[in-house]
Formats: structure tokens, C-alpha cells, sequence
């Protein structure tokens, strides 16, 4: 198989910090050949092209940027469509990287698959179980692989995690508490243009990649949603829920509590707050288990602080998400679970494409793929636009239950008393 010739849709945080990092690996590594990376503005691919760490660590690798701020008259004049004409000049069968802000997956998604590309979507998939089937429908008409981004599935813990509880190490899942706190300056980041009240909360933005993990650690599915928001505003006068406090009942009985915020302290030691805790039930004693997903066990103190808004002497940094190491020889490499789920992702779609030509075999591995469960794709992860969906009508009548119910057209309701 020739290398997927790539377009990244999107050149905000996610882009920069995990994903084209990620990607000139693959190119290296020669699953992936020439990347564009389309955003709204010649702003942004300007931004993201002259990125210095990006650079040294990958000497000689480059993207098509589209705007081209080479030549784009005025680098902040919008261009919201460009990406559906750069679709349709790619030859089919392709890779597109989606790393769009939350309320505008669905359709860049569809865009894609409507061009016979396989996708790659940042979490979450979609805001609407409703439009996950149409996703997986589509996908699965054209045998085109769908993955989403929850990277930490690729998180090592995370996987002994799964394994061992599967195991029945752990006994049943009863009470959880997780969270996920971002740093205070990310409230001046284009989230504020973004991350408002009408479009997303930080349960629905961050608070995900919890409730996926407790499916994917136990496989128990989500009955029940409760979401408190406290609106906040961000320093462009726009208003989002920027401190939200999520219960999340599950098919066993048992009860999640998820808090997230755009609220960890800049003058914080870690890069952000983030950890999950399981109280389970073995057969005469109580089991654990807990993850610190944000202290790796990394304690240094430096001689002056770094650059950056939340840069401190004294710092707890993870070696565990993305880091671009010195190996030796000229580059630099990248490492940690948010490059194994780019990688991993990737290497899905280039298993569906390398099936053979006939439909049915791509549909035969987009099954196995779905049934490992491994990967998240629309199939096996769609628990989670029924969460974002019961989340988002719970978060607007201040913490409302709403329960989801998995018959045959799986749906929500606010509960009644
Ligand atoms: N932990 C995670 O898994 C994680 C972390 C960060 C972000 N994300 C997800 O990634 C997505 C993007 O987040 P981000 O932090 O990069 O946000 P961001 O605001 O920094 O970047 C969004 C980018 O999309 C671009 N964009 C908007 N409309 C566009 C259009 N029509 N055409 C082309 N480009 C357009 C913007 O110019 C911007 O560059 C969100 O869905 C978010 O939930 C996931």
C-alpha cells in the first residue's frame, strides 16, 4: 500500500501539541506521505508551520498549508470551507485527520466519508447518538475506517486495567470518582471562541475521556446522567460552564462522580489535574483501583522557569503523554500513549485498506476492529454521544437526571418524578 496521503482539518492545540508531531512520524515511518493541514485561517497554519519544537525535532518534514500565509492576502480573513474543496481534490481512500472544535464534527466527518476518506476524529466523535449511527452507517456502506481519538485507550495502565478487571481482579465496580482538571490559562486560548455555553461544557469536552474509561476498563455501558455547570466567563466576555460536576450511574448499579473545570492553577506543578479512582467489590473484601494520571512520579526544580503560562520552577511533568525525546541521531523521537493512539489509529485504516479490493473483506476487519473494542470507533463507543447527549440536557435544567435506555432505537430521557 502506498503511503495515506493525509489532511488534517483543523491547526489548534490538539494539532500542535499531539497530532502533527504524530503524524511526520508516521512519515518516517512511511505509513503516511504528503500531509496538509487545512485550518480557518493563514494565521493559524502560519502559527503551526513556524512551531520551533515541531521543527528541530522533525528536520526536513513540512505540510501543505492551506491558507497558504505565503501567499493569502490577510492571514485572518475566515475561510470555514476550504476543507470540502481540498476533499474533493483528494484522490479516494485517503486519510483525514478531524481536529475541529466539538459542534462542527458531524459535518466535517460526513464531508469526509462523503469523499471516501477514512477518518481519524479527536474526541468526541459526535454530540448526538443519532448522528454516530449516520457515521457508522456510512462508513460501513463505503467500508471506510472511523477511529476516534480517546488516547487514553493507549495509556498502558489503562490496558492492564481492562485486562485484569476482565480478568475479575478487581471484583464489580461500585463507586468512582474521576477528574479532570485544565489549566486556568486555556481560558484565553480559542476555546473561549468556542467552549461557550451553546456549544459544549467541560464535562462534554473533557469529562468524556473518563466515562469511555470506565467502559473500557469494566465494559459496563451508562444508564444514568447528571451534570451540574457553573457558568463562567472567559476573559473575551463570552460565557461557557467552565466548572461542571458529573454523576454517571452505570448498567451494574454502580456510580461514577466526574469533576472538570478549566480551573488546575497556572502556578501549579503539573501540566494539568487529572485522575481516576474505582471502588469495586471482590468476593469477601473491597478491591481498588486508582490511576494518577497526572503525577507520573517526576518531581524537578529548575534553576529558572521556562516560557509558557503555566511554566514553574518547581514541576511535576508526565513523561506518559507525548514527549519528543533525543534517541540519538538528528531528530528528535515522539513517545507516549498520544502518539500510540495516532499510530495505532492509523495503522487501523491502513488494515481496512489493505483487505483486498472487495467490500466485504474491508467490512469483515472494520468488525473485528469494532468487536476488540480496543479501538474506539462509532460501533462500540457511541455509549458516549448518548452521555454527551443526556449530559447537555441535564447541564441545562441544573442537574437534572437523565436516563439512557438501550432498546432497540437506544435514547434519552429526562426523568420524572
Ligand atoms: N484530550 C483530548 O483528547 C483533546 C485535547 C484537546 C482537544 N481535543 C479536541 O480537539 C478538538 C479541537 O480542540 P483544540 O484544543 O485543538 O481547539 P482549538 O480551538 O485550539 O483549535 C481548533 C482549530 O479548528 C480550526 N477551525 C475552526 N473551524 C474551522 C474550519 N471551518 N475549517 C478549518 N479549521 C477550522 C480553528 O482555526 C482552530 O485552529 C475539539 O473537539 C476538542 O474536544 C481533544
Amino acid at each position: 500500500m502506498a503511503p495515506f496521503q493525509t489532511l488534517m482539518i483543523g491547526g489548534g492545540m490538539i494539532a500542535h501539541d499531539q497530532i502533527l508531531p504524530s503524524l511526520y512520524q508516521l512519515q518516517r515511518d512511511g505509513l503516511i506521505g504528503e500531509i496538509t493541514v487545512c485550518a480557518q485561517t493563514g494565521r493559524t497554519t502560519k502559527a503551526l508551520a513556524d512551531n520551533r519544537t515541531i521543527h528541530e525535532g522533525f528536520p526536513g518534514h513540512t505540510f501543505i498549508p492551506r491558507p497558504d500565509f505565503n501567499t493569502v492576502d490577510d492571514l485572518t480573513r475566515k475561510h470555514p470551507a476550504l476543507y470540502r474543496e481540498l476533499l474533493r481534490d483528494m484522490p479516494p481512500r485517503q486519510l483525514v485527520i478531524m481536529a475541529l472544535p466539538d459542534q462542527l464534527h458531524f459535518d466535517s466527518i460526513m464531508a469526509a466519508l462523503e469523499a471516501n476518506q477514512h477518518v481519524i476524529a479527536v474526541k468526541p466523535l459526535v454530540l448526538s447518538y443519532a448522528h454516530a449511527l449516520e457515521v457508522e452507517r456510512v462508513a460501513r456502506e463505503r467500508g471506510l475506517f472511523v477511529g476516534v481519538e480517546y488516547h487514553k485507550r493507549f495509556d498502558d495502565r489503562a490496558l492492564m486495567a481492562r485486562t485484569q478487571y476482565r480478568e475479575g481482579r478487581f471484583g464489580n465496580f461500585r463507586l468512582g470518582q474521576a477528574a479532570l482538571m485544565e489549566p486556568w490559562y486555556y481560558r484565553e486560548s480559542n476555546f473561549q471562541n468556542w467552549c461557550t455555553c451553546e456549544n459544549s461544557d467541560l464535562f462534554t469536552y473533557i469529562g468524556c475521556h473518563y466515562v469511555d474509561q470506565i467502559h473500557f476498563i469494566t465494559g459496563h455501558l451508562p444508564t444514568e446522567v447528571s451534570v451540574y455547570g457553573i457558568v463562567d466567563t472567559y476573559p473575551n466576555g463570552r460565557e461557557g460552564y467552565l466548572w461542571t460536576d458529573g454523576r454517571v450511574l452505570w448498567d451494574n448499579g454502580a456510580c461514577l462522580n466526574v469533576v472538570n473545570a478549566i480551573g488546575y492553577p497556572n502556578h501549579g506543578a503539573g501540566g494539568n489535574f487529572q485522575g481516576l479512582r474505582m471502588f469495586c467489590q471482590g468476593e469477601d473484601d473491597g478491591c481498588i483501583l486508582f490511576h494518577d494520571d497526572q503525577y507520573r512520579g517526576l518531581k524537578y526544580c529548575y534553576a529558572a522557569s521556562g516560557d509558557g503560562p503555566n511554566a514553574t520552577r518547581y514541576s511535576e511533568p508526565s513523561p506518559d503523554y507525548f514527549r519528543l525525546v533525543d534517541r540519538g541521531g538528528e531528530t528528535l523521537t515522539p513517545v507516549g500513549y498520544g502518539f500510540r493512539s495516532v499510530e495505532g489509529l492509523t495503522k487501523a485504516a491502513a488494515q481496512v485498506e489493505t483487505a483486498g479490493p472487495d467490500l466485504a473483506a474491508k467490512q469483515a476487519v472494520l468488525e473485528r476492529i469494532d468487536s476488540e473494542g480496543i479501538i474506539a470507533t462509532p460501533a462500540n463507543s457511541s455509549f458516549n454521544e448518548l452521555v454527551i447527549e443526556a449530559a447537555r440536557l441535564s447541564i441545562t435544567q441544573n442537574g437534572r437526571p437523565v436516563t439512557i435506555d438501550y432498546d432497540e432505537t437506544p435514547h434519552v430521557t429526562p426523568r420524572s418524578w
